[in-house]
């Protein structure tokens, strides 16, 4: 089937940020005039000088800027949120924009996570996957075209996180059995693969799922893998299902969030298991010409060139 990716303006919000810069490398790499909204206050500075020299139009703005929001939207065909999850519902205002302007042929909401109309999970965590559902709600009410992205684990992220390759250390901590299998993505291809189903007219009002095959992998493997590069044997230390539950329990907001996103992805594995439904799609089937770097490839790359640390939430 001959696949018509448009060119098409996009809009991101949050473009600076973790996820969405690469979004951003993305939409300037396939070709899409790119336009990111970012706060006149903003300290992102030298991306935003970057993206500059790569032709993105930079729009400052706030996002309880009805007028300028509207403005915005409306001289795009394409808006794409990569805001940050305490900002979660600042995105109805970006829904009413986009409601009002009444052009926009795809909006995708910030996602990128595990597959929240799909999973079950520990209370703060479900607290926190509960406003992204309303934000889709939202989103079909409203009737706007949409795409629902669930990108799984970001690799470089949980990869240090799990294996934290820039220290010398002898021992790496496995959280429950450590056999659940896991999806990890790179986050390169995370921004590849949104901008590419953020055009595809296969992949309006639907949820897609980033889970290539060569990408699902326990701590197990990925830990045995790591050993075979390194030429080192670690030792595993096991923290048991049951103190990171307790952890959930008696933490305080918002510092249970990560020990119950965990529980959910390293031990529960809830990015691997459950069957797609007859509507989803996964990401890695749609496009012959391009496919996700492996975990194999990516712990090559992360073996001498360490990414970004974790997030402090999970330090
Ligand atoms: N799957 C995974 O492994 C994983 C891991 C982490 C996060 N996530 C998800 O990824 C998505 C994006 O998160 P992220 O960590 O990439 O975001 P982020 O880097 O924390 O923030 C993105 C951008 O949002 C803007 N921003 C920050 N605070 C704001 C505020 N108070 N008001 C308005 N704008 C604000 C900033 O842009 P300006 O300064 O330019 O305005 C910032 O660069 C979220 O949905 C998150 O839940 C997934």
């Amino acid at each position: 089937m001959v696949v018509d990716n448009k060119i098409s303006k996009i809009l991101i919000f949050g473009g600076t940020g973790y996820l969405g810069k690469h979004l951003v490398r993305a939409s300037i790499k396939l070709g899409h005039p790119t336009y990111v909204y970012s706060r006149p206050d903003s300290n992102k500075t030298d991306i935003l000088d970057e993206f500059r020299s790569m032709g993105v139009t930079i729009i400052k703005g706030m996002i309880n800027d009805h007028e300028k929001l509207v403005m915005a939207v409306r001289n795009v065909d394409v808006v794409i949120s990569t805001l940050p999850y305490p900002q979660v519902f600042d995105q109805l205002k970006i829904v009413e924009a986009i409601k009002l302007a009444g052009n926009i042929k795809r909006f995708l909401p910030s996602d990128f996570g595990v597959e929240e109309d799909r999973v079950s999970v520990l209370p703060p965590f479900e607290a926190f996957l509960e406003k992204k559902r309303q934000i889709r709600r939202a989103i079909e009410e409203a009737r706007i075209p949409y795409t629902f992205i669930s990108a799984n684990c970001y690799a470089a992220y949980f990869i240090n996180y799990l294996l934290r390759p820039s220290e010398e250390k002898d021992e790496i901590t496995v959280y429950g059995s450590g056999e659940a299998k896991t999806v990890m993505n790179s986050e390169e291809d995370i921004g590849i693969y949104t901008i590419k189903v953020a055009t595809d007219p296969r992949t309006c009002n639907r949820i897609v799922i980033f889970r290539p095959p060569t990408n699902v992998v326990s701590q197990r493997d990925l830990i045995s893998l790591w050993e075979k590069k390194t030429g080192k044997t670690f030792k595993k230390i096991h923290i048991p299902e049951e103190e990171i539950v307790a952890l959930s329990q008696t933490l305080p907001d918002p510092d249970n969030i990560p020990v119950s996103i965990i529980h959910s992805v390293f031990i529960k594995g809830v990015t691997a298991n459950f069957d797609l439904k007859g509507d989803d799609v996964e990401a890695s089937s749609l496009y012959p010409d391009l496919r996700f770097s492996t975990v194999d490839e990516l712990l090559d790359v992360f073996r001498f060139n360490p990414p970004e640390p974790a997030a402090a939430a999970f330090e």
